[in-house]
């Protein structure tokens, strides 16, 4: 019979053994094994037949990432090819979505195509090379599978995706993804791309061309004949504390105090406050979409100014259309759709700046 279980120290000797023929390259010590069965840093599974140890899985969590770090992975040499790798791994993985994580994550050793195969065949992409990683200085590549999507059964998935095809078109990039689905076709989308930005641009990066700010988004959303709901955490032009020069953060306000004026004119609803999730879950379920600034530094770690299209909540995450490529490179277009981020990740990143600015569009037919 074969049973997957949680390892107990008399399994060191097998594990340690089995350990060996599997990683001669880079071998744990019984003494690490015995570590992590005391000590439940970490869950170490075992794959046993008969009381015979035919495979084992290390887990490692790490909650603010969502990440499930499979440490170590293996199945005994003479008990491979029959499926059991197979098994152990689904195991693994259902252990990780039930811990919410998000992302299941590991290093293999590059020049062993089976191995890196068999994970590639089971949805890992490949998302970097880790150079002199073993102990026998041999490289790895770290794979990566992501575990949760958006459930498309309970709410078709709808709204359509389009890559930026600028660095700093985030903003229009998300408008023309609602007003794709609010029902707005363009011919050419890479030129209403660029006539959006032209709109709605702010200047407010520190070099080169400007990114856009809300209020000159809400303006051309307004213009394309959107409802225009506008949430922004503090009053009058914001996003000029990090320009330095005073003449480009005059020109910055100045363009504000328009688009302001002209919203105002036009009647569009503008708050000054927070904007929460519990308004996020309500609008999104009035068929509404919402575009908001977050900091990518929840990302990747770099604290750039960000526009993404929140398209759904559930209870455990908010799903975004990411406009940005770079945010997650190794996935397909397909996939960068309704991206699932823990709600605690999104409120973190949503919010830019050491005043946490926080805007929201929120948009309707
Ligand atoms: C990778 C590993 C876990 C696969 O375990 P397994 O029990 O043999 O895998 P399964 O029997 O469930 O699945 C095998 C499938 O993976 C692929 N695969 C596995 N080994 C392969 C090989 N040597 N050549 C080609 N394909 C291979 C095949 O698609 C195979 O399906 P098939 O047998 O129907 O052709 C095992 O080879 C191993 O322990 N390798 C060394 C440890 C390691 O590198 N671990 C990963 C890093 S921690």
């Amino acid at each position: 019979m074969t049973e997957i279980r949680l390892a107990t120290l008399k399994d060191v000797p097998a594990l340690a053994k089995l350990e060996a023929e599997s990683f001669p390259y880079d071998a744990m010590s019984a003494r690490s094994f015995r570590r992590f069965i005391k000590l439940g840093e970490a869950e170490l599974w075992v794959l046993d037949q008969n009381a015979s140890l035919l495979g084992y899985a290390i887990m490692l969590y790490r909650p603010a990432t969502k990440l499930a770090r499979l440490y170590s992975f293996a199945i005994a040499q003479q008990a491979r090819r029959q499926g059991f790798g197979n098994q152990l791994l689904k195991h693994m993985e259902t252990l990780a979505k039930a811990e919410h994580s998000l992302f299941m994550r590991l290093e293999v050793k590059a020049d062993d195509s089976a191995a890196v195969g068999f994970f590639q065949q089971r949805g890992y992409h490949d998302i970097g090379l880790k150079n002199d990683y073993f102990d026998d200085h041999s490289d790895a590549v770290v794979l990566q599978k992501q575990l949760h999507f958006f459930d498309s059964e309970r709410t078709p998935r709808r709204v359509p995706y389009l890559t930026q095809t600028t660095p700093f078109t985030c903003g229009p990039t998300s408008l023309l993804m609602a007003l794709s689905y609010f029902g707005h076709e363009y011919a050419r989308p890479d030129l209403e791309e660029l006539e959006l930005w032209r709109e709605a641009t702010t200047i407010y990066m520190t070099s080169g061309h400007g990114g856009c700010g809300p209020h000159g988004l809400a303006r051309a959303a307004h213009k394309r004949g959107l409802e225009v709901e506008l949430w922004v955490s503090q009053p009058g032009p914001v996003l000029l504390d990090s320009v330095r020069n005073a003449q480009k953060r005059d020109v910055m306000a100045r363009i504000q105090v328009a688009d302001i004026a002209a919203l105002e004119q036009a009647g569009v609803t503008m708050h000054v406050g927070d904007y929460y999730a519990n308004q996020l879950e309500q609008d999104l379920a009035a068929d509404k979409l919402v575009i908001a600034l977050i900091s990518t530094y929840q990302f990747d770690q770099s604290k750039a100014p960000h526009w993404v299209l929140v398209t759904a909540i559930d209870d455990d995450f908010v799903y975004i259309n990411d406009p940005d490529e770079d945010t997650v490179p190794w996935q397909s277009p397909v996939e960068r759709q309704y991206i699932p981020i823990p709600r605690e990740t999104f409120s973190r990143a949503f919010g830019y700046g050491s005043k946490r600015l926080r805007a929201a569009l929120v948009l309707a037919r």
